[in-house]
């Protein structure tokens, strides 16, 4: 290549599409590729997609729509990669004529001989296929999306199928990454200097490495736990993990995280509905009465752990007293943040076969009570945290003032607080003095 080739990822969706385009931004640097921040000047764009709901996939559309309007003069290469391209593969070349790459959810490390295929004179160029056995999860400190946060996958996929979910044939089967990998990518990360790491995966708590080695001197219930134990006691400052799986959520991960205080007080345990006909209808594997039991093992822990969670209002025939009894059971849980969805029909999956009878303004109703009882309890929450001195990690500088620099506590909300450029990077003592909606607002401890 005479001229550098500059290509510009525009990442949708989760945690773990955010790793991917870390990883896939280490590939194409390798290969001789620079990575723009600029989709005007970029000679290829990537847009690396989310199809949990559907209007996350109809904005890819509408972006490609978007390019080719602002580019005309100019026309990038586009190429679409993650949950959309995985899912819709040779169609995308017929909804999109102008996209000629269609990279799917583990192609990532292929992506730059597939830009090659196409700059040889291929029209079109589709990657579906599996990780390469050989392929490590690669991802160099400059492509990471924060100086200070590592994102850290430690499975990736998903077995459960509940029955609304797309994410098992998107991102296809649980794949355990080994322990071994997964210690030396985190001792590499203290090295260069990032204080918080995220273990992220579809379900974390469900890990099951085909080989436990590198875990053998830690205790544990379950692989999940170890691998806890040792990332702990390697001392990184900050360890938070995202998502856990309730039935899967063994009380042996309290355990760990009443032993090691870097195991953040943090948990996400989406629980979706509160009423056992729905939870049965949508096939998560649990009751409500299990789930309140792992809360209350939560909630029984000897320091207090931060828990949020997801529900999806208007699931197919959910009837207005089911709504009800998830509403008792926000009540009873007192969430620190609660993710709400309206439940969105995806092809393919056993959901699609029932008629989605909730109406559109029902969904909405819904959704707006459930927002409004949240925010009662999470003023609550917050409120409670006023007087006291919590743990932040400086992430940056605040968007709506310059004197401001923002953060997360170990519980992972966000907090601002006056202070100068210097603390980039520090892990600080704030003492909170007032709440707002969804952050905390303090000062430093001197
Ligand atoms: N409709 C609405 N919400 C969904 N989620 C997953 N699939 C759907 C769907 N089809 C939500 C779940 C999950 C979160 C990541 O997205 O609450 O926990
Ligand atoms: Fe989707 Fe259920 Fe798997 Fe979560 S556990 S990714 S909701 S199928």
């Amino acid at each position: 290549m005479s001229v550098m080739e500059r290509v510009y990822i525009e990442t949708f969706g989760c945690q773990m599409n955010v790793a991917d385009t870390e990883r896939a931004a280490t590939g194409l640097r390798a290969e001789g590729y620079e990575l723009t921040d600029s989709e005007q000047s970029a000679d290829v764009v990537i847009l690396n997609t989310c199809s949990i709901r559907a209007r996350a996939e109809q904005k890819v559309f509408q972006r490609i729509g978007e390019i080719r309007h602002r580019r005309r003069t100019n026309q990038p290469l586009i190429g679409v990669m993650g949950c959309v391209a995985q899912l819709e593969g040779e169609s995308i070349f017929d909804q999109a004529p102008s996209v000629k790459l269609v990279v799917g959810t583990r192609a990532t490390d292929r992506l730059p001989s597939l830009i090659k295929r196409v700059r040889n004179g291929e029209t079109r160029a589709l990657d579906l296929g599996e990780r390469k056995g050989s392929e490590a999860w690669e991802v160099s400190a400059s492509e990471r999306h924060s100086k200070h946060v590592a994102f850290v996958p430690i499975i990736e996929g998903c077995n459960k199928f509940c029955t609304y979910c797309i994410v098992p044939y998107s991102r296809g089967r649980e794949r355990s990454r080994p322990p071994s990998e997964i210690l030396e990518e985190v001792a590499r990360l203290r090295a260069e200097g990032f204080r918080e790491v995220h273990l992220v995966g579809q379900n974390v708590n469900s890990y099951r490495p085909r080989t436990e080695s590198g875990l053998e001197s830690f205790e544990g219930a379950t692989p999940f736990s170890r691998l806890l134990r040792a990332l702990a006691s390697t001392g990184f400052p900050r360890i938070k993990f995202t998502t856990s799986f309730p039935r899967d959520f063994h009380k042996d991960i309290v355990k760990a995280l009443e032993e090691h205080e870097n195991l953040c007080d943090w948990v996400h345990l989406p629980v979706q509905s509160g009423s056992d006909r729905v939870l049965k209808s949508m096939r998560r594997g649990y009751k409500v009465s299990d789930y309140l039991a792992r809360v209350d093992a939560l909630k029984g822990a000897r320091r207090r752990i931060a828990l949020t969670s997801d529900i999806i209002v208007g699931f197919p025939s959910e009837t207005e007293s089911e709504f009800e009894e998830t509403m008792r059971l926000v009540e009873a849980c007192r969430f620190d943040g609660l993710y709400i969805f309206k439940y969105s029909e995806r092809p393919g999956t056993p959901a699609a076969q029932l008629p989605d009878s909730v109406s559109e303004a029902e969904k909405t109703s819904r959704f707006l009570a459930l927002e409004q009882l949240q925010m009662s309890i999470q003023r609550e929450i917050y409120a409670g945290y006023v007087g006291r001195e919590v743990s932040v990690l400086v992430e940056g500088e605040s968007a709506r003032s310059k004197r401001d620099l923002t953060g997360h506590t170990t519980c992972n909300k966000v907090i601002n607080f006056e202070g100068g450029q210097e603390l980039l990077g520090e892990i600080v003592r704030v003492r909170v003095n007032e709440a707002k909606a969804h952050s905390l607002y303090g000062e430093l401890c001197v």
